[in-house]
């Protein structure tokens, strides 16, 4: 046996991965359901290092030094389970296998626990970086025992992305922490990426510019405090012309998004944690809400009104500044919302999170890469115990500079009925998060009116309760 590490599963994420392993000096024990798919990768890029070709699954287990690492790059889901099942009856106790897909961390959880009582190890490790990154560096989010993580690290830093030095990979927490850490990941993404939206439709229906136009403003845009790898690809995406016809690809791409799943996980667990992470609800939504061709064709067939709609911004330049701010302090909000997610899902599951770390192996390889990690970073090591990134003082200070430009976007987006629930959402909760006295009062009066829910009071502690029904004086709960 001779492979530091086995990859299963080969379709271009698995492949990619296996060659960046190899690339690194690594010998990687290659395995796939058809065979062809594994000659196919050393036929191609059997250069890249030294890769070891097997057919059966016990020929692949058998092809690994020990402890035997496996990493298993299937499509998430019931396919997991069997491949799994039949790495575990041909390994040994301290052999360890990692799930690299996307899988629901509650999965992870249930799987790790099996897997435990057969005394192997199970890392469900989060991956990021699409293909690309894959290849040539992603963030990598693995969860599972400490312990496994002490021969399986070094190998994932190895071929992690790095940013000054530092490896984008490290130790989540225990069981399903990766995987969830993972998945919030992609919330944010999704977060990101409705915003972004969001701006070029304001950019093209408020402002009047053409893809071309918008895609000098998202480059320009890279160049300062939003540089990120979806800005740049934005800028990317915007200039590309359609062959066929000339135009510009994003005109005669369908507007109706779609989704694999991350993004709703994502809101489902906030909903069980309580943590309100609007900024990624209305992304997962605003998908949804695009992907209702039928409900969209009826409406525009029956020409639902608009009413009587403002005046377009006439300082282009202005606007566009605008725009920009109102981008960063929704992109601040959504990333603290998603921060505070993942300080629920640590106190729930005892993982022990650190928001620093997150966004240390954030600043590279991953999808939501970007500058504004580091600001992330730097406001979780001075104070762990934030209680919103909202409140570091560079989030706050920048999101008091842009407050008036965010106002004017939010305000003039309603006005030329134009939708804008990234922005929006995030103005609103922040206003919530400022508000002195909430509406939520009246709700408590409502709910202690028709149900005896109870309230608190401003000037004293303990439960009450008004005899609505009665004669209306209040008792003590
Ligand atoms: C990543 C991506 C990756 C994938 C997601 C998004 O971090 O590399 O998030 O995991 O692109 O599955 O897919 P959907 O938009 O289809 O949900």
């Amino acid at each position: 046996a001779r492979a530091q590490i086995g990859v299963t599963g080969l379709a271009v994420m698995g492949s990619n991965i296996a060659r960046n392993f190899a690339r690194h000096g690594h010998t990687v024990a290659l395995h796939n359901r058809s065979v062809a798919k594994t000659d196919a990768l050393i036929a191609e890029h059997g250069g890249d290092g030294d890769f070891v070709r097997t057919e059966t699954v016990e020929e692949f287990v058998a092809a690994l030094q020990k402890p035997r690492r496996v990493l298993i790059m299937v499509k998430a889901g019931d396919a997991t389970d069997s491949v799994i099942e039949e790495l575990a009856s041909a390994m040994e106790p301290g052999d360890i296998i990692i799930d690299g897909g996307n899988a629901l961390y509650t999965d992870t959880i249930r799987r790790e626990a099996s897997l435990r009582n057969r005394g192997l190890h199970f890392v469900g490790a989060g991956i990021s970086g699409g293909e690309e990154g894959a290849l040539n560096g992603p963030s990598i989010m693995p969860g599972g025992p400490k312990e496994s993580y002490e021969s399986l690290g070094p190998l994932l830093e190895s071929v992690a992305a790095q940013v000054d030095g530092t490896p984008c990979c490290t130790h989540i927490g225990p069981d399903g922490a990766g995987h969830f850490v993972k998945m919030v990941h992609n919330g944010i993404e999704y977060a990101d990426m409705q915003l972004i939206g969001e701006a070029y439709h304001l950019f093209r229906d408020a402002l009047g510019l053409d893809a071309g136009q918008i895609a000098d403003v998202f480059a320009e845009w890279n160049t300062g405090t939003l540089e990120s790898y979806l800005i740049e690809i934005t800028a990317e995406v915007l200039r590309q012309k359609d062959a066929k016809t000339g135009q510009a690809l994003v005109d005669v791409i369908v507007d109706a998004a779609e989704q694999k799943g991350t993004g709703r996980w994502t809101v489902k667990s906030a909903l069980d944690l309580g943590v309100p992470v609007t900024g990624i609800a209305e992304a997962v939504f605003a998908r949804a809400l695009s992907g209702s061709r039928a409900q969209r064709a009826a409406a525009q067939a029956q020409g639902l009104a608009a009413g009587t709609l403002g005046d377009k911004p006439t300082d282009a330049a202005q606007f566009t500044e605008d725009i920009r701010a109102a981008l960063y302090a929704s992109k601040i909000v959504a990333y603290a919302q998603g921060f505070d997610q993942i300080a629920a899902g640590s106190a729930e599951y005892n993982w022990d999170l650190k928001p620093a770390d997150l966004a240390t192996i954030w600043r590279g390889g991953c999808i939501i890469r970007a500058q504004f990690l580091n600001r992330i970073k730097d406001a979780y090591e001075e104070n762990p115990e934030l209680p919103s990134l909202i409140l570091a003082p560079y989030f706050r200070e920048s999101i008091e500079a842009g407050i008036d430009s965010w106002r004017r976007v939010v305000a003039t987006a309603t006005m030329l009925g134009i939708p804008v629930p990234g922005f929006a959402s995030s103005l609103s909760y922040y206003d919530g998060l400022r508000a002195e006295r909430l509406p939520a009062a009246l709700t408590q009066g409502q709910r202690d009116f028709f149900g005896a829910h109870t309230y608190e009071r401003t000037d004293r502690p303990g439960k009450f309760h008004t005899l609505w029904s009665g004669d209306r004086t209040e008792v003590e709960a």
